[in-house]
């Protein structure tokens, strides 16, 4: 059975959605931590609520980025997970971290990347007058939102949406493809083959 780390900065409904799945059994794994770097994430009473233990690393606690990222490596080594999901973790992690976990990180974007990267990406796609928006799961690379494209999920832009609105269908999509990216991880049905990921029908080797 694999060990999955979520990493959080808020709400945590994709988070949520992760800890449904993995209770209902439809993803064979155990949540081992969660890692947050906003003492006041509402994901830390989602953890609480499922005896999940949590590592609270806030920026503010540490002098500079160098030892920020250091205590964060650290916490990310001692958990020991076989993946380590960033479900809306708002911090660009170190090109030295992503190497140490690569090919083990996975994160969810609320875009079609390669469009609209970063912040702000379902306003992004509002403004740029898209009219298929969406969201992808990808394996994390040094770059900000360029790994290896697991999945996407589209969603048709309405003529009256605003940026909550469109959020919010958006977000409909993320909890389905989010836990669904992390079901193939943990069934080893995911190739990385250069900039393409093979999902593979059954285990692959
Ligand atoms: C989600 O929409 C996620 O895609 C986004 O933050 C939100 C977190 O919501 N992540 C990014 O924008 C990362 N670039 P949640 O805390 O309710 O899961």
């Amino acid at each position: 059975m694999k060990r999955i780390a979520v990493l959080a900065s808020g709400r945590g409904s994709n988070f949520q959605a992760i800890i449904d799945k993995v209770s209902d059994g439809t993803i064979p794994a155990e949540i081992v931590c969660l890692i947050t770097d906003n003492p006041s994430a509402y994901a830390i009473e989602r953890a609480g609520n499922h005896n999940i233990p949590v590592s609270v690393i806030s920026f503010s606690d540490y002098p500079d980025r160098e030892q920020y990222n250091q205590a964060l490596e650290k916490t990310m080594i001692k958990c020991g997970a076989d993946l380590f999901v960033l479900a809306g973790y708002m911090r660009l992690l170190k090109p030295e971290t992503v190497r140490t976990f690569s090919g083990k990180m996975i994160n969810i974007h609320p875009a079609l990347l390669p469009s609209f990267s970063g912040l702000h990406a379902q306003k992004q796609a509002l403004d740029y007058g898209v009219k298929i928006a969406g969201c992808t799961v990808h394996f994390v690379d040094e770059g900000m939102d360029t790994g290896p494209i697991i999945l996407q999920s589209p969603v048709v832009v309405l003529n009256n949406d605003t940026e909550d609105s469109l959020a919010e269908r958006i977000m409909e999509f993320e909890h389905q493809a989010l836990p669904h990216a992390v079901k193939l991880f943990c069934e080893d049905r995911l190739e990385i083959d250069g900039r393409r990921v093979i999902v593979h029908d059954t285990p692959s080797e």
